[in-house]
């Protein structure tokens, strides 16, 4: 029948671009929503799914009848289930514990096996589900692994879906792109369309505290990655599809104003997006708002919908037992405990600084690790153990400067980050930065915590 598309697979994308009126409105640049929510499968990974299928089609590795495998947080799923049923493939899928019931329900609801792995363990263990992922992959015939992380056709599919759709839609009158980070398909693919078409285009990224992607955008370093509650983006090893150098600015969100964003977005705009969607308005508001009295035309993808979370971000119960709705959160934030420290001037050394001085700088402030500075910007933290182990290798060279010593054995959180969340950072981290964008703010240790702790009534 005229104007029936053939099958679901073919109802993926053309989904529609709206006008933010009320959450962006005291931002002088017009904020821009692509709903991609509004795919069959409920996100954006629809067009990721199309183009890993295809591409493993088209190259042999996946055969009639064959099983496709993936780690997926839900959406990569849902988009290679729906595709999977129309062409006759099973799935098996592999996913975090922390994941909504919601988004496990659907991939069962479509056929898959679902296998659960905890989020608590390191990438490597045996348990996580990436290794689990693997050893199926390995375990079952007629096997493919879709592996959005590092499969090049992902980020391609928003090369040669999203982005040229966007462009076709808005004539071209964009200045800013602006996404969540996760396997990075989203920002690389479409950033690298936008830039070839328009010089000056400004890809914006943004990434939830507790993942690595900003503290490596902004020091090359992998610093230590702890949980956070937002599903979808940041990460905590580097995927081969992100690539960072095409984004121009990281702006970086907690889960606490994701949630309340996204949940702005459905009652005052009436769009009825997921987490990652918010945290991703949120970073461009907050880019918008840099910009001053600058216009642009920003546009915002949405990855996925608020069906997903029903039981998490809108339900008052789940929040306010997560400390989301509560004002203030009754152990404080960071910038709290800052302020109950003594106030001292905070204890740096330049990049490119003589061991001999660092170590200097260690004795004579009874420290035994100290953040590095260049360029007004934290570089990385030099400990007594480096100098200990150079030394033991380099007896008496203290003449040689520290750079090879740094290392990026620290998290990083902002002043708004709640003093609870501390307690599993620093299960990771030996040490906490804190960073107002670029500046330093002070550094906090485990007995920085116990004191606070221990003088609050
Ligand atoms: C809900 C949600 N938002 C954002 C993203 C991040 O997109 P990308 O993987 O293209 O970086 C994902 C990816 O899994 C997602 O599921």
């Amino acid at each position: 029948m005229k104007g029936a598309r053939s099958n679901i697979v073919d109802a993926i994308g053309t989904t529609p671009i709206v006008h933010l009126n009320k959450v962006a409105a005291h931002v002088k640049s017009d904020i821009f929503v692509k709903l991609e929510f509004l795919n069959p499968g409920g996100s954006m990974k629809d067009r990721v799914a199309l183009n890993i299928i295809h591409d493993a089609e088209r190259r042999g590795l996946l055969q009639p009848g064959g099983t496709i495998v993936e780690a997926t947080s839900g959406n990569t799923g849902a988009g290679l289930a729906l595709i999977a049923a129309v062409r006759g493939y099973k799935c098996i899928f592999v996913m975090p514990d922390k994941m909504s019931h919601e988004k496990i329900a659907t991939l069962r609801a479509f056929g898959a096996k679902v296998v659960i792995c905890p989020t608590a363990v390191e990438p490597e263990d045996p348990r996580s589900y990436y290794e689990v992922t693997k050893r199926i992959v390995a375990e079952t015939p007629g096997a493919f692994h879709a592996n959005q992380y590092h499969n090049p056709a992902n980020p391609e599919a928003h090369y040669v879906s999203t982005a040229p759709e966007i462009w076709n839609q808005t004539g071209g009158e964009l200045d800013v792109f602006c996404a969540g980070m996760g396997t990075g398909g989203t920002i690389s693919g479409c950033g690298r369309y936008f830039k070839e078409r328009k010089p000056n285009f400004q890809v914006i990224g943004v990434d939830p505290i507790g993942s690595l992607y900003y503290d490596y955008v902004k020091t090359g370093r992998l610093t230590k990655p702890f949980a956070y509650s937002v599903e979808g983006i940041g990460e905590d090893f580097l995927p081969s599809t992100m690539n960072l150098k095409i984004i121009d600015e990281i702006v970086r969100v907690d889960d606490k104003e994701c949630f309340l964003m996204t949940r702005a977005l459905v009652r005052e705009e009436g769009i009825f997006c997921g987490g990652s969607s918010g945290a991703a308005v949120a970073g461009a508001i907050r880019y918008a708002e840099k910009l001053g009295d600058v216009h642009k035309n920003i546009l915002v993808l949405l990855p996925d919908s608020a069906q997903k979370y029903l039981s998490k971000i809108f339900d008052d119960k789940w929040m306010s037992e997560n400390g989301f709705l509560e004002e203030p959160d009754p152990l404080g934030t960071v910038s709290d405990l800052l302020r109950s420290k003594p106030r001292r001037p905070i204890v740096t050394v330049p990049k490119g600084d003589a061991i001999r001085d660092t170590i200097s700088k260690l004795k004579e402030h009874g420290i035994s690790q100290v953040p590095v500075i260049a360029e007004g910007r934290l570089e990385g933290l030099v400990s007594e153990l480096d100098l200990l182990n150079y030394l033991l290798a380099h007896p008496g060279r203290t003449d040689a400067p520290i750079d090879d010593l740094i290392e990026a054995d620290y998290a990083t959180v902002t002043p708004q980050t709640k003093v609870k969340l501390l307690r599993n950072i620093f299960n990771e981290a030996k040490l906490v930065c804190v960073l107002d964008r670029d500046d330093l703010l002070g550094v906090i240790t485990k007995i920085d915590l116990i004191e606070y702790l221990a003088t609050r009534t």
